[in-house]
């Protein structure tokens, strides 16, 4: 085999059923059918003829995407199953063999195993912890090179919630266009802001911009395996080409119900309600960290269903998320997952109580081992 192991997601595919807390989620707690559809949508959902639809993409769902990004329509969109099909066919699409990519990390790591297996170059830039997330764009601007093909991005980041400010999106293009670079971001989570802006995507910055999307994070709706690529008609006409091999189409129902959750009043109640719920939860668990006082470090995320913490214990993440996992049936995502060691991501976007039922958990296994 001659791809990595995509250790984030392995970990959590081995486990995250097997617990009885899970906190490695990164959204929200998912919808049910009978909370989102009234009656009547729910008759013509279970009338639905299980044909295959369009491939690319019902017209009326990638117009409801194509209203999100400023100057699109639908033929700037491809509708994949989950984003992460989004990733997989976008970076087939743009890179070849030996091609540079500059990735922003720590980040959701599946384009660098992708870049990997392609034979492309991978190269890191970092968020700075000591700078409260910020991109190190000096570091950016002197890792481009004329080889750069892609600089990928996600934004607001997984795991850190950082949230690019409109300044550094525009350097970021100004470094890409240096090196006639394409920007990829990653935007899956966007929608997911603390404050309730929903932020401006990449897409319409630059002529060389893809971005992906989807309903799994920030719409908590992982289930529909939901997502898309927006970007310029020609380049997405060709991501076409590599769907048809992938999986040929998203699930017709998938279609039905996401164009029900994109219409403008429904989207606005799906935001509403998970922002509600990350806030909430938010304070809760800032709350139950610090009562620990100098034991965990953190930057609050601005946006995201994730909070990612640095811990001043001499246990390194993996062991420690194995132990709590086999000790007390409570799942943590350890640093890692990420390079990063002495940190690990728990997920607040779920009912609050399971996660203070979670974490509390995690205060009786402290009190055991460490007795703190
Ligand atoms: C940044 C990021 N991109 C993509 C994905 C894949 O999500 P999905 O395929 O469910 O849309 C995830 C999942 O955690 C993610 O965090």
């Amino acid at each position: 085999m001659n791809i990595p192991i995509f250790e984030l997601e392995r970990v959590q595919s081995l486990f995250e059923n097997t617990v009885d807390y899970n906190l490695t989620e990164s959204g929200f707690h998912p919808y049910t059918l009978n909370e989102l559809l009234d009656k009547q949508q729910i008759d013509t959902l279970t009338n639905t003829v299980l044909g295959y639809g369009q491939t690319n993409g019902s017209i009326p769902l990638r117009k409801r995407i194509s209203a999100l990004y400023n100057g699109a329509n639908e033929e700037n969109v491809l509708v994949t199953n989950g984003s992460s099909e989004a990733n997989f066919i976008a970076c087939h699409t743009l890179l070849e063999k030996g091609d540079e990519v500059v990735m922003m990390v720590p980040n959701y790591m599946q384009i660098w195993g992708i870049a990997e297996e392609m034979g492309c170059i991978p190269k890191a830039f970092q968020l700075l912890e000591e700078n409260n997330w910020k991109p190190d764009l000096e570091q950016l601007k002197k890792l481009v090179t004329s080889k750069t093909k892609m600089i990928a991005l996600c934004n607001p980041n997984n795991p850190t919630g950082y949230t690019l400010t409109k300044e550094e999106m525009k350097e970021i293009i100004t470094i890409a266009k240096s090196v006639d670079a394409w920007v990829y971001c990653d935007e899956v989570y966007r929608g997911a802001a603390l404050d309730g802006n929903v932020r401006q995507s990449f897409m319409g910055m630059y002529d060389k911009v893809m971005v992906n999307g989807g309903l799994s994070k920030a719409y908590a709706l992982p289930g529909l395996r939901l997502g898309w690529l927006v970007g310029p008609e020609k380049i997405i006409a060709d991501t076409w080409a590599y769907h048809d091999y992938t999986s040929i189409t998203a699930g017709i129902m998938s279609h039905y119900i996401g164009e029900i959750a994109l219409q403008p009043a429904k989207r606005l109640e799906i935001l509403n309600r998970n922002r509600t719920m990350l806030n909430e939860n938010l304070k809760a668990v800032k709350e139950w960290l610090n009562q620990y006082g100098d034991l965990f470090e953190y930057t609050a995320p601005q946006s995201g269903g994730m909070l990612f913490i640095k811990y001043n214990l001499e246990i390194n993440s993996t062991e420690l998320a194995e132990w709590l996992r086999k000790e007390k049936s409570v799942f943590i995502l350890a640093g890692d997952c990420y390079g990063m060691d002495y940190h690990f991501r728990i997920g607040i976007g779920e009912r609050k109580d399971y996660i203070l039922a979670g974490l509390e958990r995690i205060k009786q296994a402290l009190k055991e081992r460490f007795d703190i």
